[in-house]
Parts: structure tokens; C-alpha cells; sequence
């Protein structure tokens, strides 16, 4: 089976001995994807409904036990797939779609909430490896989207448990909605079918593992 991004080394590769063009693109043929932004949103709006309700965002948090439980499981969600993300291996490959991972990290922003709650970290979420370029793409696509919902759920929580800190659900110190935008425009640069659906792939992977370690309450807090 093809994998992404096999034609296009493969062309090189073939190129360097003077081919023409014609003679190696058979392999994997490019077919344009039209908005892979759109495609994302409609096959994966499944996955987001049973999210939202897996959560139970943001009536289920009632205590301020419940929110520093939450924290918790979304700090060792966000920590594993940021650290996954940050592999050197896709370092160049960012750049090349115009991602600055830096200005997508927002495990920091858990961090700073839960100090100020005096509360503890817990071990970081067993992840499966992320094993493609496109499939770390598609993860970031769920992580950043979910910056989206959650700026509601921070000023819901406060006006049912009382003040404090969201920076994560706010997104402290972010340029809403410009890290979106830049994750938008780097799946508009991703240009054949193969790489799509590894995309789309990626991003599912991500939804079922954010159900696994986040939505489905796993540990208490430690008080
Ligand atoms: C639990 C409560 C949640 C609510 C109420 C919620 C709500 C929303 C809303 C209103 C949007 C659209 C925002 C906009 O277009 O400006 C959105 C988008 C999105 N959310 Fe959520 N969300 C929730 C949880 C999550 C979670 C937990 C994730 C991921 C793990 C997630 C991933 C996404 C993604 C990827 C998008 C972008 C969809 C697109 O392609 O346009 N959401 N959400």
C-alpha cells in the first residue's frame, strides 16, 4: 500500500537519475483534495458529538474536587501527545506546512492552572505512537479544535463552582483565532489522497484516545 509522501520521494529519487516525470509518477498518483478542513469537520462530527457527551461538558463539573480531577486527566492527555507532537522526526515538516508547534502547546496552560489549585500532576497518558507526519497533522487538528469549545466551558465552570483558574480553557495569552487559522491553513496544504486520509486517520486516532484518557473519568483528584 502507498503511503503518503512515498511519491513524492520516490519522484525525487527517480528525477536524480534524469526520468522524466511521466515515467515514475505512476506509482502514487496525486489527486487534489479539495478542503480537507471541511472533510475533517464532517467525518469526524461523530467522534466530537461523543466527545461533548463523554465529557458532559460543562454541567458535569460540580465541585471544585471535579474540575481539579479534570485538569488532571487533560494534563496527561495534552503533555502525551505535545511531547508526541514535538518529535524531532516532524521538526522540518512543520515548517514546511508554516506550523510553529511552539504556539500550539497549551499543556503549560494545565500546569499553571493546577499549581495555582495546589493540585498534582498524574502520570501521563499511555499513547500509541504517532507514526506519520499527516497523523501527528490530524492529531494537532483535535487538539487545537478543541481550544475552540472550550473557551465557553471556562466561564461555565466558574459560574458553577466559583472563581478559578482557567487559563487552559481560555487559552492564556493566545491569539485567538490565529493558531487555528495556521492549522486550517496547513491542512489546505496537503495535496493528495493518500496523505488525506492518513489526516483524517490521525485525527479520529486522537478523538478515541482524548474518550479514553479524558472524557471518562479515571482518577480522583489528589486532595
Ligand atoms: C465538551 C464540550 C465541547 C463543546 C461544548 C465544544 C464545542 C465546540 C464548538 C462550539 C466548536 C465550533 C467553534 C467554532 O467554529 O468557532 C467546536 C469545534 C471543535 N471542537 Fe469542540 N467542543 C467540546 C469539546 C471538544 C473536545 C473535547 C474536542 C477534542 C478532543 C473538540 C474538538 C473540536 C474540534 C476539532 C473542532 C473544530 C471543528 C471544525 O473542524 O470546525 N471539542 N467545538
Amino acid at each position: 500500500m502507498n503511503r503518503c509522501g512515498e511519491h513524492a520521494w520516490n519522484t525525487q529519487r527517480e528525477n536524480a537519475r534524469g526520468r522524466p516525470e511521466s515515467e515514475v509518477r505512476p506509482r502514487c498518483p496525486v489527486v487534489r483534495v479539495d478542503d480537507l478542513p471541511a472533510r475533517l469537520r464532517r467525518d469526524t462530527a461523530d467522534l466530537h458529538a461523543s466527545v461533548e457527551s463523554g465529557t458532559g461538558l460543562p454541567d458535569s463539573i460540580r465541585t471544585r474536587s471535579d474540575y481539579r480531577a479534570l485538569l488532571q486527566r487533560m494534563h496527561a492527555f495534552h503533555s502525551a501527545v505535545e511531547t508526541r507532537l514535538a518529535d524531532p522526526r516532524w521538526a522540518g515538516q512543520w515548517a514546511g506546512v508554516g506550523i510553529d508547534l511552539t504556539l500550539h502547546l497549551r499543556a503549560h496552560l494545565l500546569l499553571d492552572d493546577l499549581a495555582a489549585l495546589d493540585t498534582p500532576t498524574v502520570a501521563v497518558a499511555q499513547l500509541d505512537d504517532i507514526e506519520s507526519f499527516p497523523t501527528a497533522l490530524g492529531y494537532l487538528y483535535v487538539v487545537e479544535g478543541s481550544s475552540l469549545g472550550g473557551r465557553l466551558i471556562g466561564p461555565a465552570i466558574r459560574s458553577t463552582i466559583g472563581a478559578v483558574p482557567t487559563s487552559f480553557f481560555e487559552s492564556a495569552g493566545r491569539s485567538h483565532p490565529s493558531p487555528w487559522r495556521s492549522v486550517q491553513k496547513a491542512l489546505r496544504a496537503i495535496d493528495d489522497d493518500v496523505c488525506a486520509n492518513e489526516v483524517v486517520a490521525g485525527a479520529r486516532a486522537a478523538f478515541r484516545a482524548y474518550e479514553r484518557h479524558v472524557a471518562v473519568p479515571q482518577t480522583a483528584a489528589v486532595r
